[in-house]
């Protein structure tokens, strides 16, 4: 478990354990792979990022991942799995995030992608994030970075 700041000096809590913070947390984040590159959408507010967003009642997390994979960028999850789960101290909330690993089979496109301008496909993810404006906060803290080790290191890309 690490405990570091977001870009907006948020208290990040990160693990790879179990869902160590929530059985049952109430948002998603799926960083994606279609074939050999990285799926992210471009949302209207905060740029590029990998798709997620909030459980629906009645959903669990894992269908929430998938939906908003459809939504956000028209990836059809072929495989997902789960990697960690992340807390925000938030100003005003504490957010507790499940962190998937989605392969996307196919992207067919949507009538709408919701608050994001739909899929973006990029072979490399640049050095850069951090100071790049085009890329979302949510991509900007180490939750990226320790994410992407893991999934070198089960071997999922
Ligand atoms: P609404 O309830 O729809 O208004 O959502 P919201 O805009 O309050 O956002 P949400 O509940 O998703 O998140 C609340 C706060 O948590 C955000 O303003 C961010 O500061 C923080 N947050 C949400 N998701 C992430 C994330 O993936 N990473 C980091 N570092 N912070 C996040």
């Amino acid at each position: 478990m690490e405990t570091f700041k977001d870009y907006y000096h948020n208290e990040v809590t990160l693990s790879f354990m179990d869902h160590p913070f929530s059985a049952d947390p109430k948002h998603v984040w799926v960083i994606c792979r279609f074939q050999d590159m990285w799926l992210l959408t471009e949302h209207g507010d905060r740029g590029y990022e990998f798709p997620g967003g909030k459980v629906e009642k009645g959903e669990d997390s894992k269908t929430a991942a998938c939906r908003e994979v459809k939504e956000e960028t028209g990836g059809i999850v072929q495989r997902l799995v789960y990697i960690g789960q992340y807390k925000v101290i938030g100003k005003e909330k504490i957010i507790i995030k499940n962190i998937f690993f989605a392969k996307v089979n196919q992207i067919i496109k949507q009538p709408s992608y919701y608050e994001t301008k739909g899929p973006v496909l990029l072979d490399k993810l640049p050095n850069d994030i951090k100071q790049n404006p085009k890329f979302s906060f949510i991509m900007k803290d180490d939750v990226l970075n320790r994410s992407m080790q893991k999934l070198y290191e089960y071997h999922l890309v």
